[in-house]
């Protein structure tokens, strides 16, 4: 294999440019082209594919730089439909006339469920990225134990839920411990929770941090970091009358609670609290916005505003408390130490599976007390269901204790590894050095997509 495309698909992570680093420094080793695909699956539905060729010379141009933030190749949210089976060619002969041999896609679950039909016209390969940490599996078996039930509302007239698990879960199972993106997104989901801690303790309030994630509470978790009084993840439904009550108590005591709560928390009935107005993104994922308001709402109902009048803290209970979306800051900026690290690796083993002839394979951060964290590769069909999907991982509810509201013991294992050395010295320092800089108050925003702009060729000219 002489050229490799590569694409990024779906939201951007922090660590995108870290996993193409990865890549190209390792086909520059092996004497590889990388040609990078503008704006992930968008690039293959455009007749005239824009590309960038990432390493002429095999060596890397300047602009890929490891640390920088999001990715230098844009990424979308197009994704591959199945059954579009004249796009699907289209794409492969856009592919081989580029002179493409295989392709590297850096995405989450979507994309690898993207990538299924397109492993039938040409060798693919995923390099995982996801700040919400859910591709990869509890352990080996989990794909069976997904059962598809009949509803005419869904799309494909199937829903596709969970039977009674059915393995004893063990840290040293789970298939791709962390995703790239995911450390760093804890990282500034926890500084902001402590942040708003010492507001809240100030004003004497109760403060609903939001964090992204989707389905799955692992960003939730990871916050535990920041010290959070209570947090709330959506593999949990959410128990209002413990929570008022541990809201109450803890108001009580130090006249101010911190709740986490992830984007994707289901009530009682499994409903999601956050998708009260329901929209859904070009892959149909539902986009939930609402979690926080819709908690508060509910606190500030249960609570009651004489509550607070009688502790003489506040007017009411719309005062008192107040929600706050850490949004899309935990997806942006530099990468720290863990995730480029681990995410230049899971990019050079993309290469090597490729070049080792593997097909419709994923490169995968694994963990084990002895040998610590390592990357190995896995076949994408093992991920799939009897019917042939890949769902989202959720995070496993035992790393969380629902009377806690907090991590488990199980989740303080979980989470340790990752985290306690995942911040590199250079991190502090570059902000040390950086954040201040005279130069940034008088000089304009240098974005890179203008250089790469300048970099971009197509396959065929534009139509006159
Ligand atoms: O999948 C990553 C993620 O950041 C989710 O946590 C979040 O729900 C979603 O993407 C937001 O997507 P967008 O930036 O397209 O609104």
């Amino acid at each position: 294999m002489k050229r490799i495309g590569i694409l990024t698909a779906g939201g951007d992570t922090p660590a995108l440019n870290a996993t193409i680093h990865g890549a190209v420094t390792r086909a520059n080793q092996l004497k590889v082209e990388i040609i990078g695909l503008i704006k992930g699956f968008n690039c293959l539905f455009n007749p005239r594919v824009p590309h960038v060729h990432l390493n002429p010379l095999y060596q890397d141009i300047p602009e890929l730089d490891p640390t920088k933030g999001g990715t230098l190749i844009g990424s979308s949210r197009d994704f591959v439909d199945p059954d579009k089976k004249d796009d699907l060619d289209l794409v492969a002969s856009r592919l081989k006339r580029l002179g493409i041999e295989g392709l590297i896609c850096i995405g989450g679950d979507g994309t690898l469920n993207g990538l299924q039909p397109l492993a039938e016209r040409l060798p693919v390969v995923l390099a995982p990225k996801t700040i919400d940490n859910d591709l990869g599996l509890n352990y080996p078996s989990e794909p069976n134990e997904f059962v598809r039930v009949n509803d005419t509302t869904a799309k494909g007239g199937f829903r596709y839920k969970r039977a009674p698990l059915n393995a004893v879960f063990d840290l040293n199972q789970l298939v791709n411990y962390a995703t790239p993106g995911y450390a760093t997104a804890v990282f500034v989901s926890a500084q902001g929770v402590e942040r708003i801690r010492t507001t809240a303790e100030s004003h004497r309030r109760i403060a609903i941090i939001e964090v992204m994630g989707r389905h799955s509470g692992y960003l939730a978790l990871g916050t535990a970091y920041g010290r959070p009084d209570i947090i709330l993840v959506p593999e949990h439904p959410l128990d209002l009358e413990h929570l008022v009550e541990k809201v109450k108590h803890l108001y009580d005591l130090q006249k101010n609670v911190v709740i986490v709560c992830g984007e994707g928390i289901v009530d009682e009935q499994g409903r999601d609290l956050g998708a009260e107005m329901k929209t859904t993104d070009p892959a149909g994922n539902v986009a939930l916005t609402g979690a926080s308001e819709a908690l508060r709402t509910r606190l500030v109902q249960l609570i009651g505003d004489k509550y607070f009048q009688l502790y003489r803290r506040g007017d009411s209970a719309r005062e008192a408390i107040f929600t706050r979306k850490v949004g899309h800051t935990q997806r942006g900026g530099r990468p720290i130490l863990f995730d480029r690290f681990y995410a230049a690796q899971l990019g050079a083993q993309a290469v090597e599976l490729l070049l080792d002839g593997h097909n419709n394979a994923v490169s995968i951060l694994q963990y084990n007390a002895t040998k610590g964290f390592h990357v190995e590769g896995f076949d994408a069909n093992r991920f799939r269901d009897r019917w042939g999907l890949i769902h989202a991982r959720k995070m496993h509810a035992d790393l969380y204790d629902p009377r806690l509201m907090k991590p488990s013991k199980m989740g303080i294992d979980y989470l340790m590894p990752i985290f306690t050395d995942a911040i590199g010295e250079d991190d502090a320092e570059h902000m040390r050095r950086t954040l201040f800089a005279a130069g940034n108050l008088g000089q304009p925003y240098h974005s890179i997509n203008t250089d790469v702009h300048k970099r971009i060729r197509y396959l065929q000219a534009e139509a006159a």
